[in-house]
């Protein structure tokens, strides 16, 4: 490359910066999204805020952004995708800390939803938060075609066949021996699912996708989904309550089937890495343009919390 060409290439944001600009323009989009704390039924709308404001690492809506970058989706859609999956992600969460499903009482570094604003409540702040999500998504200007596609998608990620099933086969699965198989299976659906969701929906906030963009971004998308899951395994059994924001070694002590328990602990560090390894070679065909989906690959699997 000459060295005019050099001098004229914009200044690649670091990681950390596009992260953290991601993390506040998603902070004040969510709030936009949301029905105001003041307008009845304010409890209701009060548990659906605390459930999706002020915390979380937003991972599902920087893969959206990074996805979205890559096929030069408008910011106003993209916005729109990323919190339509996070307020999915948002309110699988709020039902899987309740009694009937984990029973947890801590997260993000906060008393859970049904804690703080009763079990009803919570189940409602839920329902609506899905809701909510399918209004955000098909709001505002955008192709028709594209949004009808990220619908059908959201919804598929959501489902029985989706994130609602993996939460069936999780809880079906406590105290039993499940193979390697039918763990990566639950996992695949129950954390996969959204994750999938969030690159594809980013990415059709663009444009539609050609089968081999299409192809390229679902193997990225289930080496990360699967990835996500079992680096969640791990930290449950290594790291703190304190660094989590939620209850840490909650998967040994409920008898959870998960890669830590079936695999051991040193086999499952080394599944994440390869997945992480999986993950860059499915961004070949992208090139230089992926590197924020790379860089989200690695923090999925080298975070902390
Ligand atoms: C936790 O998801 C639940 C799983 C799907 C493993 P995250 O680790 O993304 O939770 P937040 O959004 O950062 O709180
Ligand atoms: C939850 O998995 C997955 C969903 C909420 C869909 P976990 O039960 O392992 O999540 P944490 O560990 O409570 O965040
Ligand atoms: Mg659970
Ligand atoms: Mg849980
Ligand atoms: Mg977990």
């Amino acid at each position: 490359m000459d060295a005019d060409k050099t001098a004229m290439q914009p200044a690649v944001q670091p990681f950390g910066a596009w992260m953290r600009a991601v993390q506040t323009t998603m902070e004040q989009a969510l709030s936009s999204f949301l029905p105001a704390a003041a307008d009845a039924p304010q409890e209701l709308h009060q548990a659906m805020r605390y459930a999706v404001l002020d915390g979380g690492k937003r991972v599902r809506p920087l893969l959206a952004f990074a996805a979205g970058e890559l096929f030069a989706a408008g910011p106003q859609q993209l916005q729109r995708a990323a919190a339509a999956v996070e307020m999915i992600h948002a309110y699988s969460l709020v039902h899987d800390d309740m009694p009937c499903m984990d029973d947890d009482a801590l997260r993000r570094g906060k008393p859970t939803v049904h804690i703080k604003f009763g079990q009803a409540s919570a189940l409602l702040a839920g329902d609506a938060l899905q809701a909510q999500a399918f209004l955000v998504l098909t709001d505002g200007a955008g192709d028709a075609a594209c949004k009808l596609a990220m619908v059908r998608l959201l919804a598929q990620a959501s489902g029985s066949l989706g994130m609602c099933g993996g939460q069936a086969i999780d809880l079906a699965s406590v105290g039993l021996n499940l193979s390697r198989q039918q763990l990566e299976q639950m996992h695949r659906l129950k954390t996969g699912a959204l994750l999938r969701a969030a690159v594809l929906l980013g990415a059709l906030s663009g444009k539609l996708l050609t089968v081999a963009e299409e192809q390229a971004l679902d193997r990225f998308a289930a080496a990360v989904g699967l990835a996500f899951q079992v680096v969640d395994d791990i930290l449950d059994a290594t790291a703190d309550s304190a660094t989590l924001g939620k209850t840490a070694g909650k998967d040994a002590a409920d008898n959870k089937p998960t890669y830590v328990s079936i695999l051991g602990l040193e086999p499952s560090m080394v599944l994440a890495e390869q997945l992480r390894q999986d993950a860059h070679a499915a961004l070949l065909p992208f090139g230089h343009n992926a590197q924020r989906l790379r860089e989200l690959a690695d923090l999925i699997v080298r975070r902390k919390a």
